[in-house]
């Protein structure tokens, strides 16, 4: 399969959706809706939600139904960048192209729209299904599954240890503990999502689990090499930020072609975990290879 017209074709389904769910304006609040919209609908590879519909068609469903908790996934991810990049955090001028949220809208309404944008999350998932209802306990276990792997023991966790990091000669376990905290809890989350609303058994979910924690480290690999390699224009973000925060990364312990090779093992072994799924699995796989050769 070709992972561009893929990535393209699903990026359009995840934003017609998203472009639904946010309104443009309220008479109430006007300015937050602008500003939530402004991060949500402003580029982003929707890589969580796009790994939240290929694990349930892995599983055998293609159907939108799973539309409003892949969406969930990514006002969550959009939310979290949106705190990351304040001055009280990484202090970040660029994000998905253009200037961060806060630069535009002010710390005030950038803390506010994080704060609806992850309420708005809970909203989606807690809705009656329009389309092809699952059963109320599956639903409340994918609530729970998002706020695990959104909180206090996943994404906000891995934040915390990761400013508290900042300039300490931090050991390669911190490190890995930080990043499979702060990236690979939700991508874990958006994959088990997927296979929960799509039924899977038990096994199935333990592999997709054990797929996604591989390519959620790998992810925040590449993200750490890209931030060595890449430019303003490719990432869309300013690259050569973690250096000037003093924060370590895998490429502080292996250099930068150590650390591409680390992730790519971390590839072999979610590849590995899809051995026994049939091709509809095949966008999963495309996912994990995607996740090392991205550019941005
Ligand atoms: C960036 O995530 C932050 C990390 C957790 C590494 P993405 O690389 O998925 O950013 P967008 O959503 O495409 O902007
Ligand atoms: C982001 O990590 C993780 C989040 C939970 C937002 P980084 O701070 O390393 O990501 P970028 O480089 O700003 O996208
Ligand atoms: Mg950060
Ligand atoms: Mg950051």
């Amino acid at each position: 399969m070709n992972i561009q017209d893929y990535l393209k074709q699903q990026q359009e389904r995840i934003d017609q959706f998203l472009d639904q769910v946010v309104p443009p304006g309220h008479i109430l609040a006007k300015t937050l809706y602008e500003s939530m919209r402004y991060s949500l609908l402003g580029g982003g590879k929707r890589i969580r939600p796009i790994l939240t519909l290929a694990a349930a068609e892995a599983i055998g469903s293609k159907n939108n139904g799973v539309l409003p908790y892949a969406a969930a996934l990514e006002l969550i991810h959009t939310y979290s960048l949106v705190h990351d990049d304040l001055p009280a955090m990484d202090n970040d001028d660029y994000r998905r192209g253009r200037p961060t949220n806060h630069k535009v809208y002010g710390d005030g309404l950038a803390i506010l729209s994080g704060d609806a944008l992850l309420t708005m999350a809970f909203e989606l998932c807690s809705q009656p299904a329009s389309e092809s209802p699952i059963p109320a306990e599956r639903q409340i276990q994918i609530i729970s599954e998002v706020a695990l792997g959104a909180g206090h023991d996943g994404m906000v966790g891995g934040q915390v240890m990761d400013i508290q990091a900042e300039n300490q000669d931090i050991d390669l376990l911190t490190l890995q503990t930080i990043h499979n905290y702060k990236t690979g809890k939700l991508i874990r989350s958006a994959v088990r999502v997927g296979g929960i609303w799509a039924g899977a058994t038990s096994t199935q979910l333990e592999r997709l689990t054990g797929y996604a924690e591989d390519i959620g480290l790998a992810f925040q690999i590449a993200d750490d090499v890209l931030n060595m390699t890449g430019t303003r224009e490719e990432l869309g973000k300013d690259a050569g930020t973690d250096a000037k925060r003093g924060k370590k990364t895998y490429p502080s312990f292996y250099g930068i072609d150590g650390a591409r090779e680390l992730a790519a093992e971390c590839i072999s072994r979610a590849l590995r975990r899809l051995e026994d799924f049939d091709e509809q699995a095949e966008p999963l796989r495309a996912l994990a290879n995607y996740v090392i050769q991205r550019r941005n």
